[in-house]
């Protein structure tokens, strides 16, 4: 029998240059058996014991030469449990009574549920990592992948699983990735929960005995917990130093990440294809592949760490062009129309728009099939003929004599019962025959595992977007799965609904790139409920919350740049929250980000226009550093203090942006001088203020970079909803 491939044990190291010039490496030494994976200031490592399993030896700073590391025996040991029990492997299988968290969990068909994985081979090719592994006696074979990003040292981990033998195999729970640190007193665990129009809270607690556990078990990746975490240590992290470990899943499906000590207190992690309703017949020489669990290390405290998932994201992640491309101006008319959607009122809100310098105009929801309401319409993807009885085309027209691109709202995987497609293929939605079939926002979910299916939502987004000079989709998803069948596949096939559903979304989004590449995508979810890693590959922004409360989407974003880059975070102005928040401030808080305006424009005043006009301009001047510079959290917006300060930094310096934001500040508070970090110490920096006004006295017209991170500027801020922002460009 084959006891697994030897890819070339001989490989020694491999290299890969980034774009900057840094490096990332793959180095494995025969003698001790120990690969190091080396990026940017981090390093991962992992090393095949005597007995052959492959354990994790580190994840954290670089360690240099010489750094003895080997996989030694005992790593398992533990009372009544006997030394593999305990193991910290790379990635186990449910077997030998394994405890911790496994990798993947088996039934074969004769009823063995024993799954024990060894090291079988492994191959470098630049800066990537395949090892492979296999039972101690079937021929199931897992290959871990870990790809090491040279810019950030990030390391992305996935596994594929193959069933060698010649009878199908039930997979009950299959991860992309299982990770172990040393035991140290004070980890703390990092995650973010929410709910509609209150997405993005950060919640900390202690690292115990007793795991926690983030997920989905939505369908998608959901608000009520994001697959992003990060790990520091209590005694010794703060914003700007010390340890932090982080990761992000790359999945935009039910998900599952938990986090726990294990009886020695060693933090075990474990993330992936969520196991909840999930399994997967594996016929013989089939695969199945786990989405990818990204992982990073910063030295730098929590900024730090953000700072590394933004260049991330930004350079590895997102689609081509918006890695570079700013983010337009966006209006959108949903908040001034709702549903009451005419050509000629969203021809007069084009015009105002135009006024104020918006680059892209987005008709929402609304302008379809027989939708008046939430109660109709969904599936039909057809101007309504009372509505735009000419087609879109004399809007679209407009739009563009205007100068602003055209972009449009699409829920394209959903239907309503009262709908021309659903009354055609009422057997398109997912279900269980004889069964109620749940509504959620009067609307149901189509199957989109079935080729059918997703070949027809891609024909319908592609011929809407081959008819119209469309350049801009805001592609919605609005609720919850339920009743998961899929009856037209065998029994023991449908849970694969939960895996095909995804890649066929991904593949559409694929698809529809490539046809029409200059169209770009806002991926929304009522708000912020699928911001992942996965669809941002697709998607060159999101939509952050529905809530636009300037001031609570101050904290909002404070929390969403811990894990995502302000490049893709989309802010809008509204009327949304305390009518005393000036429109000025509206802006300043929806400038630190992807700025659009959802305001209703027939309400505004000949001021307000003028006020957007100059914010508009304004926001354009800085836009680049905010969208791609190194983010800082000076005080962060977290409610600890009545102001929060945020800066951000070119990636050449020459350009800062400092957010100054106060809330409800009395007289006995202080505020200030606020130091700021990343500039040019040697530089010569003039201050402006970002809506053109004089400079206040505690902001010096020049002044070096090093007097502005230790000296620092002050303005006071009053009132209920204060803020200014002040911009350094380098002389
Ligand atoms: C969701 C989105 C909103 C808007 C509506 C339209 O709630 O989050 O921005 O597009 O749908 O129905």
């Amino acid at each position: 029998m084959r006891r697994g491939i030897n890819f070339g044990a001989l490989c020694l190291v491999a290299s890969v240059l980034g774009a900057t010039g840094a490096r990332a490496e793959v180095i494995y030494d025969p003698a001790t058996r120990v690969f190091r994976l080396v990026g940017g200031e981090t390093e991962y490592d992992l090393g095949i014991d005597p007995e052959g399993y492959v354990q994790s030896l580190h994840w954290g700073a670089a360690l240099g030469a010489p750094a003895p590391l080997a996989a030694g025996p005992g790593a398992g040991a533990a009372g009544p449990d006997a030394p593999h029990q305990n193991l910290p492997q790379e990635f186990a299988g449910q077997g030998e009574g394994f405890v911790p968290e496994p990798g993947i969990k088996v039934a074969f068909s004769d009823g063995n549920r024993d799954l024990v994985l060894r090291y079988a081979g492994h191959r470098i090719a630049g800066n990537t990592l395949f090892l492979e592994l296999r039972d101690i006696a079937r021929p199931l074979l897992v290959t871990l992948r870990y790809d090491v990003d040279p810019a950030t040292g990030v390391v992305s981990r996935s596994a594929v699983v193959r069933n060698g033998g010649k009878a199908s195999v039930r997979l009950d729970q299959f991860l992309s990735a299982t990770f172990t640190l040393p035991y140290q007193p004070d980890y703390r665990l990092s995650y973010m929960t929410g709910r509609h129009a209150s997405e993005w809270t950060m919640n900390r607690t202690p690292v115990t005995g007793a795991a926690t556990v983030m997920e989905s078990r939505r369908g998608s990746t959901s608000y009520h917990a994001n697959p992003w975490f990060s790990l520091d240590r209590e005694g010794l992290t703060t914003e700007e130093s010390g340890p932090v470990w982080f990761g992000a899943l790359g999945w935009s499906g039910s998900w599952r990440i938990g986090v726990g000590r294990d009886l020695f207190g060693r933090v075990r992690m474990a993330g992936g294809f969520n196991p909840y309703d999930f399994a997967w017949t594996l016929k013989p020489g089939e695969t199945l592949e786990s989405p990818v669990f990204h992982v990073g290390y910063s030295d730098h405290g929590r900024g730090g760490a953000a700072r590394l998932m933004h260049r991330f994201v930004n350079g590895s992640i997102l689609p081509e062009g918006s890695r570079t491309r700013p983010r337009k101006v966006l209006y959108n008319s949903w908040e001034a129309t709702g549903f009451d959607v005419t050509e000629a009122g969203q021809m007069a809100l084009a015009e105002k728009a135009a006024s104020i310098g918006v680059e892209r105009f987005v008709m929402d929801d609304g302008w379809f099939g027989a939708r008046d309401s939430d109660r109709a319409g969904l599936g039909d993807w057809s101007p309504s003929r009372t509505k735009f009885p000419n087609g879109l085309k004399p809007l679209i027209d407009k739009v563009a004599r205007l100068g602003m691109e055209f972009g449009l709202w699409v829920e394209p995987e959903m239907v309503n019962a009262d709908s021309a497609l659903y009354r055609a293929h009422p057997d398109w939605v997912m279900n269980f025959p004889g069964r109620p079939r749940t509504e959620a926002r009067n609307q149901l979910v189509l199957n989109l595992a079935r080729t059918d299916v997703r070949d027809h939502v891609l024909a319908a987004l592609d011929r809407l977007l081959s008819e119209n000079n469309i350049r801009f989709i805001k592609w919605d998803y609005n609720r919850t799965w339920s009743e998961p069948g899929w009856p037209e596949r065998a029994a023991g096939d449908q849970q694969r609904i939960y895996v095909d559903y995804v890649r066929n979304l991904y593949f559409i989004l694929a698809e529809l790139r490539r046809r029409h590449p200059g169209v770009e995508f806002e991926a929304c979810s009522s708000g912020g409920g699928r911001v992942d890693l996965g669809i941002l590959r697709y998607s060159d922004q999101v939509w952050t919350s529905d809530n636009t409360d300037p001031f609570e989407r101050l904290a909002m974003q404070g929390n969403f740049t811990s894990a995502y880059p302000a490049s893709v975070m989309m802010a809008w102005t509204t009327e949304w929250g305390d009518p005393g928040a000036s429109l000025e401030y509206r802006f300043l808080s929806a400038m630190q980000g992807g700025l659009g305006i959802g305001n209703d424009l027939n309400a505004w005043t000949p001021q307000d226009f003028r006020t957007a006009k100059a914010m508009v301009a304004a926001y354009k001047r800085v836009r680049a550093t905010v969208q791609h510079g190194e983010l800082y959290r000076l005080a962060p917006p977290d409610g600890t203090t009545p102001y929060s300060d945020t800066l951000y930094v070119a990636a050449d310096r020459a350009q800062a942006v400092w957010f100054h934001m106060g809330h409800s500040v009395a007289v006995r508070d202080n505020v200030g001088p606020v130091l700021l970090r990343g500039l040019d110490a040697d530089g010569v920096y003039a201050a402006a203020m970002i809506d053109g006004g004089a400079l206040p006295e505690g902001i010096p017209a020049k002044a070096s970079g090093a007097w502005w991170m230790s000296r620092g500027g002050v303005v006071p801020l009053k009132g209920q909803y204060a803020g200014v922002a002040v911009v350094l460009s380098r002389q």
